[in-house]
């Protein structure tokens, strides 16, 4: 019987469950760095990485000699030997060079390792962050605009660090802080008010094209217009300033006009995700006004800490650390002198309701890098208030931004910015050609579909192959390449691997099953050691926020498979023991690609 924990976890552990292989010699490691190191420099970092020159290598014994003013050689030899004599999994270790340590370790211990992971759940991946309430918040467009290339990367990102997460083990809650609340409601609803005649219900729109949100480019040119009458007309701008305090103050006729609004963006925002099949459903969004009821007991609560300054009438608060231009410090506005919140106050009250309601112990914000004095600031505020302890952690997940094919900030050949649906149809569009080309057999079904599942996961994949932080060109021809680093490759070879999957099934006594008594080709020890390192890709998504970390894994995955089955016969020619181990690398190969894919958001196809 299988026993569950409070929040329904199995608690039958470790049987089901393989460390790494690069973790188990980390350990060994340092386990042979206590016996021979004094023991304040036994704890150090073991320096294990994978190498070209062995398995792995540990370069401990430089940095430790250095220390000690001993030789390092001899040193490394030191720990060479309690390796030798200690770590079964082991096979040979070489001192090379100044003293680096070359380990290489036995097929039987990958063998035995991949075997559990065949048949274990979720591919013998320990649950490492099982004690972790991980909110994030991602995503979070603005009712009344356009979802625009802007939001594609924190909603991609926070879509992959969610699904990372939760299989981890973690307690994920997803945020969409949509942006439905401010001032410029005031001035939409005010203009709405006065023109009556203006169309920009989706019922107005003559089409309203699945995923492309008809409906909020209605509302967005409605809201340009607004916006330049606002601008333009002095007692337009008065009457929707007064709109915003009707609107604040709950006037019927005013929030029912917001409320359609909201709804009409909503929707919208909910075609994209689902066409780009993000997990963000509405009951995840938290928007800018579901905070309004709590923004002013977080101003008391702000002021009776000491926390909160006056200034001209507002309420903000200062930092030494964070100053701007002439080295004056930059305040953050709390309450305006109107009596009016911002971005600010509804940030504060969400982390608070993040803590306190959620119970997360880390708070990740995928959000735009323009936005990283703000956090700073959101961080700085909360710390002081005793909402972020030593038990709550808070990062600004930053993400760069995405510029046209030309490497300048992109933009529509108007000067507008983007829309997401358009640059998803030129995707599906360039997807559509390449597979085409290479399988002219499709019919027009199947190949719509296939450039549709390929096209979503070349776009992803650019995305998340890509750090965080860093800018990134949006060109469509390479994204959706069947060469090189690309989604499109990552699916094929999936689809390869079950192509061979298939064939196999057609050849009697042809099962998949790990033989740990058989010598291993190079090519299939590499492999073997690539699988293994599943579960450590994902740790280091974890520990650094960067699914890139995983991008990056499967993309050498698929590599060494490619090697292996260019060296290694699987069906033909080989006996059926060395058919059923060859057999067994493919189906972990298959397997693991296509959790990972999964994990980030990318659908495996069998055919393509
Ligand atoms: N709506 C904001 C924007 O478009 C993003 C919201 C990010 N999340 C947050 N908690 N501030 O810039």
């Amino acid at each position: 019987m299988r026993r569950f924990d409070s929040r329904g976890r199995s608690t039958q552990k470790m049987v089901d469950q393989v460390r790494p292989l690069a973790d188990e010699v980390g350990a060994a490691v340092s386990a042979a760095m206590e016996q021979a190191l004094p023991a304040e420099l036994a704890s150090a970092d073991p320096l294990v990485r994978p190498s070209d020159h062995a398995d792995f290598q540990a370069n401990v014994a430089l940095s430790m000699a250095k220390r000690l003013g001993r030789n390092p050689r001899e040193l490394a030899g030191t720990l060479r030997d309690h390796l030798v004599a200690h770590a079964p999994f082991v096979a040979s270790v070489e001192v090379s060079g100044p003293g680096f340590l070359n380990i290489d370790l036995t097929d039987a211990a990958l063998l035995e390792r991949l075997s559990v992971r065949l048949t274990a759940p979720r591919l013998g991946v320990p649950a490492s962050q099982a004690d972790e309430v991980a909110v994030i918040d991602y995503s979070g467009p603005n009712v009344a605009k356009e979802m625009h290339v802007g939001h594609l990367r924190s909603t991609l990102i926070g879509d992959a660090l969610a699904r990372v997460l939760d299989f981890l083990g973690a307690r994920v809650v997803r945020q969409n802080h949509v942006g439905d609340w401010g001032t410029q409601f005031g001035m939409l609803i005010q203009y709405i008010l006065e023109h009556p005649e203006a169309s920009w219900r989706s019922k107005d729109e003559d089409v309203v094209r699945a995923g492309t949100g008809g409906a909020v480019s209605a509302l967005d040119q409605l809201y340009r217009t607004a916006r330049a009458a606002f601008d333009a007309d002095p007692e337009f701008k008065e009457r929707s300033q007064r709109r915003v305090v009707a609107l604040q103050g709950g006037d019927a006729e005013t929030v029912a006009i917001w409320k359609e609004i909201v709804a009409e963006s909503e929707t919208a925002f909910q075609q994209v995700y689902e066409r780009l099949g993000v997990l963000l459903t509405r009951d995840d969004t938290a928007g800018e006004s579901f905070y309004n009821p709590w923004l002013n007991d977080v101003v008391d609560e702000l002021a009776a800490k000491g926390i909160v300054e006056d200034s001209e009438g507002a309420k903000v608060i200062f930092f030494d650390e964070i100053r701007g231009p002439e080295d004056k410090p930059v305040p953050m506005l709390v309450r305006k002198s109107d009596g009016g919140f911002g971005y600010a106050a509804t940030d504060l009250a969400t982390l608070r309701h993040s803590v306190d309601h959620h119970g997360g112990t880390r708070l990740i914000y995928v959000v735009d890098s323009r936005q990283s004095q703000h956090f700073d600031m959101l961080f700085r505020a909360a710390r002081r208030a005793g909402w972020l302890t030593d038990s709550v952690e808070a990062v600004h997940a930053a993400n760069g931004t995405i510029n046209g094919p030309d490497g300048k900030p992109f933009k529509t050949r108007a000067g507008g910015t983007v829309r997401l649906a358009d640059l998803l149809d030129d995707a599906q569009h360039a997807a559509r050609n390449v597979v085409a080309e290479k399988d002219p057999g499709l019919d027009q079904e199947e190949l719509t579909e296939i450039a549709r599942v390929a096209s979503i996961g070349a776009v992803k994949y650019a995305e998340l192959s890509t750090s965080r932080n860093r800018d990134y060109s949006f060109d469509v021809a390479r994204m959706v390449s069947f060469n090189g680093q690309t989604g499109v490759y990552l699916q094929y070879t999936h689809t390869r691997i079950a192509s061979i999957l298939r064939r196999a099934a057609e050849v009697e006594g042809a099962g998949a099953v790990f033989q740990p008594e058989l010598a291993l080709e190079p090519a299939e020890h590499a492999l073997g050691l690539a699988l293994d390192g599943f579960g450590r890709a994902l740790t280091e998504v974890a520990d650094t926020l960067e699914p890139h970390q995983l991008a990056g894994y499967l993309y050498a995955l698929a590599k060494a498979f490619t090697t292996f089955y260019e060296s290694c016969p699987v069906l033909k020619g080989v006996s059926p023991e060395v058919r059923a181990n060859r057999l067994a690398f493919c189906e972990l190969t298959r397997a693991t690609l296509a959790q990972g894919l999964e994990l980030l958001g990318i659908t495996a196809p069998d055919r393509m």
